[in-house]
C-alpha cells in the first residue's frame, strides 16, 4: 500500500496544503517546529482515525478556525485503481461532528477503518517499550497480533469486559464473581497461547532481520510470562479462580491472568531494559518494529507504510546507514530529519523541504 497524495487542510500549522510523494522513501526535511511530525500524523490518521498524539480532536484544526480536513489518496499493491480516505472534523458551538469517508462512502464505526492501511510507526519514544511499564509491552503485541487475528481481537475485548465486570463483583458482590470464570479462564489461555506463539515469531523475525541488516547472529531473545504458566488447562483454571477467591477479594481484584503478564527483552543474554545502553535499547526498537514489518507483510500480504519519526536518534553513522540501506529494500516511508546529511545516498526517493510549504 503507497500514499499517493496528501491534503491538509486546516491541519495543524497547514492551510491548504498538497503533498505528492514517491512510493519509495520521502525524506520530510526541515527545522524545529516546521510541521514534519504533523504530516506523518495526518498519514496515521488516515487509517487509524485517530492521532498518535492526542485525543482530543479540536487540538487539531488550525488556531483561528473551526474544522480541519484531511485527504489521502492510497494505491494497494497490484492494483489498478486508488482508495480514497477523507477526514472532516468541525467545532462549532452546539454541533461537533467528525465524519470519515472511504471513496465517498462514510465509515460508521473505527473498526471498519481500522487494519485497511497498514503503518509501522517509529516515535522518538519508542525506548519506552524496553525501559516503561509492563502495559506498553502487552499493548504492543495486542496490536500486532490483533492486526494478523480477527478471534485475536475480539477475544481480547471480551476478556477485558468479563474482567472489568468481575472486578467489579470483587468489590461490591464477591458471591457472583465466580460466574465469569469458566469464559475468563478460556479466553486467558488462549490469548497467553497466541502471545506466546507471536513472541517467538517475533524473536526469530528479529534475529533475521539483524543479521540481514549486521551480519551478526541471534542477539534478541523475548520470555513471555504469563502469570498463568503453572495452570495446564480450563478446569485447573477454574479452581486457581475459585480457590483464591478470599486473596482477590482482600486485594479487591482478579490478580493473575494475561491482563497481568509481562513481557522481558533480552539482549546478548542480558535484560535490556537493566543492563542494555540507549543505543541497544534504541536498536531493539527500531529491529522490533522491522521485523513487525515483516511479519505483517507476511500474514496480511500488504506491504506497511513506515512512518519514522526521528527515530534514528542515538545511533553511531554506521548503524544509522546500514538500517536505511535496509530501509530502502522495504515499501513506502516516510522519514523525518532536521539535517539533510543524515540520508544521504537514496536515489530512488523524494526530498520535501518543509519550509517551502509554510505560507
Ligand atoms: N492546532 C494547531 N494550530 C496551529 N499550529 C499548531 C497546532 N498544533 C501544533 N501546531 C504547531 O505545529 C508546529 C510544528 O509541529 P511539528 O511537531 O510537526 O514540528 P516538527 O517539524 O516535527 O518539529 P521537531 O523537529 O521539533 O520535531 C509547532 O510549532 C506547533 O506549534
Ligand atoms: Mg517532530
Amino acid at each position: 500500500m503507497t500514499l499517493k497524495e496528501l491534503t491538509l487542510r486546516s491541519f495543524r500549522n497547514y492551510d491548504e496544503t498538497v503533498f505528492n510523494f514517491s512510493d519509495k522513501i520521502n525524506v520530510l526535511y526541515g527545522n524545529n517546529g516546521l510541521g514534519k511530525t504533523n504530516i506523518l500524523e495526518a498519514i496515521y490518521m488516515l487509517g487509524n482515525g485517530i492521532s498518535f498524539r492526542t485525543r482530543l480532536d479540536r487540538e487539531i484544526i488550525k488556531n483561528g478556525n473551526d474544522n480541519y480536513f484531511i485527504r489521502g489518496i492510497f494505491r494497494e499493491d497490484n492494483l489498478s485503481y486508488d482508495t480514497t480516505i477523507e477526514i472532516n472534523y468541525q467545532k462549532k458551538p452546539k454541533k461537533v461532528f467528525k465524519k470519515v469517508f472511504m471513496d465517498k462512502k462514510e465509515i460508521s464505526s473505527r473498526k471498519d477503518l481500522i487494519g485497511k492501511i497498514l503503518y509501522i510507526v517509529f516515535l522518538p519514544n519508542d525506548t519506552d517499550l524496553v525501559t516503561g511499564e509492563p502495559k506498553l509491552r502487552r499493548d504492543y503485541f495486542n496490536m500486532l497480533i490483533s492486526t494478523i487475528s480477527i478471534e485475536y481481537l475480539s477475544s481480547l475485548i471480551k476478556y477485558n469486559k468479563l474482567l472489568k465486570m468481575r472486578n467489579i463483583c470483587l468489590i461490591k458482590k464477591p458471591s457472583e464473581a465466580n460466574i465469569y470464570n469458566e469464559e475468563i479462564a478460556k479466553l486467558s489461555l488462549y490469548i497467553a497461547k497466541e502471545n506466546l506463539k507471536y513472541s517467538k515469531i517475533l524473536e526469530d523475525k528479529m534475529n533475521q532481520t539483524y543479521e540481514t541488516i549486521f551480519k551478526n547472529e541471534n542477539p534478541y531473545t523475548i520470555k513471555y510470562l504469563s502469570t498463568i504458566e503453572d495452570i495446564e488447562n480450563e478446569n485447573d483454571y477454574i479452581k486457581k479462580l475459585e480457590n483464591t477467591l478470599q486473596e482477590q477479594i482482600k486485594m479487591r481484584t482478579t490478580y493473575f491472568g494475561i491482563h497481568r503478564a509481562e513481557y522481558q527483552f533480552y539482549y546478548k543474554d542480558s535484560l535490556s531494559r537493566k543492563f542494555s545502553s540507549q543505543g541497544e535499547k534504541r536498536m531493539f526498537t527500531l529491529i522490533m518494529k522491522l521485523a513487525s514489518e515483516k511479519i505483517l507483510s507476511e500474514y496480511r500480504n500488504k506491504t506497511p507504510i513506515l512512518l519514522i519519526d526521528d527515530a534514528m536518534l542515538e545511533l553511531d553513522n554506521m548503524r544509522r546507514d546500514n538500517i536505511l540501506e535496509y530501509i530502502k529494500t522495504l515499501g513506502q516511508v516516510f522519514i523525518t530529519v532536521t539535517e539533510k546529511e543524515k540520508v544521504k545516498n537514496f536515489e530512488s526517493g523524494k526530498i520535501f523541504d518543509i519550509a517551502n510549504y509554510q505560507l
